[in-house]
């Protein structure tokens, strides 16, 4: 028992000491302060993911759930000044007013396209009691041309009640997926996620590696050879 709290510790620490150094490196790409909370993905994540992005030379990024990882992205894309298509669903319409607003002021509206799309139930929900993004909105948003990656870290499912609430995004993305992919689920740690990724290898196949050392996620790839972290 003592053994297991101290390895958790340490692997605790290990990660803070990570987020520091990936923060120092994640002001290369958006030099302005910027809100970090505990709604936010961790930075080493992040910095996982925009290596990934510039080292596999992704094409179409879809992102579940906006904040300082959309601004990150989307500063990335202008950067990289190269055909990357990102696309960010958020349920909250206010939250995405502040983000527009955010993104104007930067320049970057033109490196992301926000989508709302409201809570309801919908037939990839684990259950009625859950709720998804309305999925015909999405229907219409989303283009028609391969994900190559999708970073999963909302509609919030902290509280027991919505603890599958990110279940659906496997099930309706699956089939949008290309043959080379990364697909990212925050929160590792919760157990939520844990058994959301559990029922996607059982349904869809894909084998998910919690990495609390890449910054809490759980990540599943097809192809993409390189090392990027
Ligand atoms: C886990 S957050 C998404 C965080 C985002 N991917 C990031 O890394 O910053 C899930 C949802 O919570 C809302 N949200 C984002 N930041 C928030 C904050 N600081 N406080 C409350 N809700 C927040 C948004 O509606 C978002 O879709």
């Amino acid at each position: 028992m003592i053994n297991a709290l101290k390895k958790f510790i340490l692997k605790d620490l290990v990660l803070e000491i990570k987020d520091i150094r990936s923060l120092e490196l994640l002001k290369n790409i958006h030099s302005e302060y910027l809100p970090w909370t505990g709604a936010s993905i961790h930075p080493t994540a992040l910095l996982y993911m925009l290596n990934d992005i510039t080292i596999h030379q992704r094409k179409h990024v879809v992102e579940c759930g906006s904040g300082i990882s959309t601004i990150y992205i989307a500063s990335l894309i202008r950067n990289l000044k190269k055909d990357v298509t990102f696309q960010t669903i958020d349920h909250n319409e206010h939250w995405l007013s502040i983000m527009r607003d955010h993104l104007e002021e930067h320049d970057l509206l033109d490196h992301v396209d926000l989508i709302h799309a409201p809570l309801k139930y919908c037939q990839h929900c684990k259950d009625d009691t859950y709720e998804w993004y309305d999925s015909s909105i999405l229907d219409e948003r989303i283009l028609d041309k391969p994900i190559d990656m999708l970073f999963v870290d909302g509609p919030p499912a902290k509280k027991r009640s919505c603890d599958l609430s990110r279940y659906p995004a496997l099930s309706y993305f699956h089939s949008k997926l290309d043959e080379e992919y990364i697909v990212l689920l925050d929160d590792s740690c919760r157990k939520g996620e844990l058994k959301t990724a559990k029922l996607w290898k059982d349904e869809f196949g894909l084998s998910f590696k919690q990495e609390i050392l890449k910054g809490d996620v759980l990540i599943a790839k097809n192809g993409g050879p390189y090392t990027v972290l």
